[in-house]
């Protein structure tokens, strides 16, 4: 247990708790992004394929239960890095260089994850916390995408989403230590192919839903 506690106490120990973690919302990223493509095919579906969610009931339950402690740990975690690098400038250097250079989306790290939590807190009152009794998901999420403030929103936040991704997916590679020469300029080409995926793909839906729903 020391060494892990050790470990954690190291930049490098939290650079690698925050590529796991990371990692970790981009694969709920995806499934997530995949979830909501349903609501493309109109009411039934992504209704459907929301009750086929919530039928995993205690399964569902321990996801979310993960997702609450790897979302604290990766912004407790991504705080401590942040005030390091900024009490140290040998760090900060370190940690620019291992980054692969300043880009947007490595500047502005600290400041896209603090607006990511506000965003996923009001998504979560939003859309999860809703009432579920009176209507169904279909309705919560179409009825807010009727609003253009609301899609407008959403759009702002899905650029904030893909460019946070954008850096966190490349760095988590170099923290995990797959950094080679060789392989660099695949892994930043499939980390700019993921963001925008992710990006395009989350962002859309409000305009399609405020267009054409
Ligand atoms: C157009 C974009 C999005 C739409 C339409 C959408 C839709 C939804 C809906 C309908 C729910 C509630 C599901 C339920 O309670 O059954 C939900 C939950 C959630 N969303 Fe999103 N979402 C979007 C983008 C995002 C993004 C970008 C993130 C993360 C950065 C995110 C994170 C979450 C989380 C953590 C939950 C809670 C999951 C759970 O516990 O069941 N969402 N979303």
């Amino acid at each position: 247990m020391s060494w892990l506690v050790k470990t954690l106490s190291t930049s490098v120990g939290k650079k690698l708790v925050m590529a796991v973690t990371g990692l970790f919302f981009c694969c709920f990223l995806v499934v997530h992004l995949l979830g909501n493509l349903t609501l493309y095919k109109g009411m039934e579906t992504f209704n459907g394929y929301v009750d086929h969610l919530h039928a995993l009931g205690p399964l569902i339950r321990v996801a979310e239960v993960l997702m609450l402690v790897f979302a604290l740990v990766h912004v407790t975690t991504g705080l401590m890095l942040t005030y390091q690098n900024y009490m140290s400038r040998p760090v900060k250097y370190q940690m620019n260089k291992s980054g692969g250079g300043r880009t947007l989306g490595s500047a502005t790290m600290p400041y896209t994850g603090i607006v990511l939590i506000f965003f996923v807190i009001a998504h979560l009152l939003g859309f999860h916390f809703a009432d579920h009794e009176t209507q169904t998901v279909y309705d919560i999420v179409s009825h807010a995408f009727s609003d253009p403030v609301v899609v407008g929103y959403y759009v702002v936040a899905m650029l904030v989403v893909a460019v946070h991704v954008s850096h966190g997916f490349w760095s988590a590679f170099q923290s995990l230590g797959v950094n080679h020469e060789k392989y660099n300029p695949a892994i930043k080409a499939l980390a700019l192919v993921f963001s925008l995926v992710v990006g395009a793909g989350f962002g859309l839906i409000p305009v399609y839903m405020s267009l054409f729903i």
